[in-house]
């Protein structure tokens, strides 16, 4: 048996790790691996690199993807790129693929599968933990860290200064980062894509905050949090408009209507890839490498059209169908409790 591997989509602290994984099993079974490059993008160009237990050790704490990643997506022009997928497949004398990704790279995946029947086995990522097919997605973890510890740093120069200060996170459509790191770090407000922004009392708590003797405030905003009645910022990229598009801006944004609705000084950052960079942490390892184990068992016993999940404490296996592009809102009991120090 000879298994290829793909990671695509934005990549992902834990992506090497699950690659580890996969590849150090599926070894013990006297079987072969192939890295795919890039994603999709290497199907369709026949971008390879051998895979084996020595270029893996050691890979469980490196951050990124030694594959590469890209959001290529050969269902977007179908007429080039599938017979090149497929014609690749076949000449590589893959026997089966492991998939690593969000909801796009899942979804060709699971096409893929369904139109011809590839032997696909797939495991979901991202940081944003948007996933609904998984409980929690590795990466996650890494990214909530990262901007705990931005925010910890931030404060000390926020309160030196007597600043608010807008932390932007990722997290697009979903506010699992923004809520999680909020409430990791007792930020002021916390502003999330699934409840509108209530900009008139965000400036109150502010002011009320200051007048009670706090001398800097912290506000963490998702990049997909939005007002009820305008239309979200673009990030003022040349054109043509990217797909999936490209969100940010809104700290800019927030910290111009605090600073002139409170009339304390206001500075804003957007940490941007900072939170898919860098080692995955203990926690996101540790999951990264129990879904790549779940994967390989998979591909062993040949189960195909499967993708592997987190369901509460347990690995668990689920059909490679629609559900794959379903997104998972941040739950809102979550940001209740976060909100309930900011009334
Ligand atoms: O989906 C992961 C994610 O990091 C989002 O949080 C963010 O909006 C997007 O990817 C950024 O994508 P890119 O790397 O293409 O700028």
């Amino acid at each position: 048996m000879k298994v290829g591997l793909l990671t695509g989509g934005g990549d992902c602290p834990g992506l090497n790790a699950v690659i580890r994984a996969v590849v150090q099993r599926v070894a013990d079974e006297g079987w072969t691996c192939l890295g795919i490059l890039e994603g999709w993008r290497g199907l369709i160009r026949n971008l390879t690199m051998p895979l084996d237990v020595a270029t893996t050790d050691g890979i469980v704490g490196r951050g990124g993807t030694i594959l590469g990643s890209s959001r290529t997506n050969p269902y977007k022009t179908p007429d080039a790129d599938l017979p090149a997928v497929l014609e690749n497949f076949q000449a590589l004398g893959l026997d089966a693929l492991v998939v690593i990704g969000g909801d796009d790279t899942l979804g060709v995946a699971y096409r893929l599968y369904k139109d011809f029947r590839l032997p696909i086995v797939g495991v979901p990522k991202t940081i944003d933990n948007d996933l609904l097919v998984t409980d929690l997605s590795f990466g996650f973890d890494t990214a909530i860290n990262v901007v705990t510890e931005a925010v910890d740093r931030l404060r000390t120069t926020a309160e030196s200064h007597r600043r608010v200060m807008v932390v932007e996170t990722m997290g697009r459509n979903s506010g699992w980062i923004a809520c999680f790191a909020g409430i990791a770090t007792a930020a002021d407000y916390i502003l999330v894509p699934e409840v509108p922004i209530d900009i008139v009392h965000l400036i109150d708590v502010l002011k009320r905050r200051r007048a009670a003797g706090k001398p800097y405030g912290i506000v963490i905003v998702s990049e997909g949090a939005e007002f009820p009645d305008r239309i979200p910022p673009e990030p003022g990229d040349p054109l043509p408009p990217p797909v999936p598009p490209r969100l940010g801006g809104i700290a800019n944004i927030l910290a111009r209507e605090i600073e002139q609705g409170t009339g304390i000084e206001t500075r804003c950052i957007t940490l941007g890839h900072l939170q898919r960079g860098g080692p995955p942490s203990a926690w996101d390892r540790v999951l990264a490498t129990r879904l790549g184990l779940a994967a390989s068992h998979l591909v062993i016993q040949r189960r195909f059209g499967t993708l592997v999940a987190l369901s509460e404490t347990r690995i668990v296996e689920k059909p490679l169908d629609e559900s794959v592009g379903v997104s998972r809102s941040l739950d809102l009991r979550y940001y209740d409790e976060a909100a309930a120090f900011f009334k």
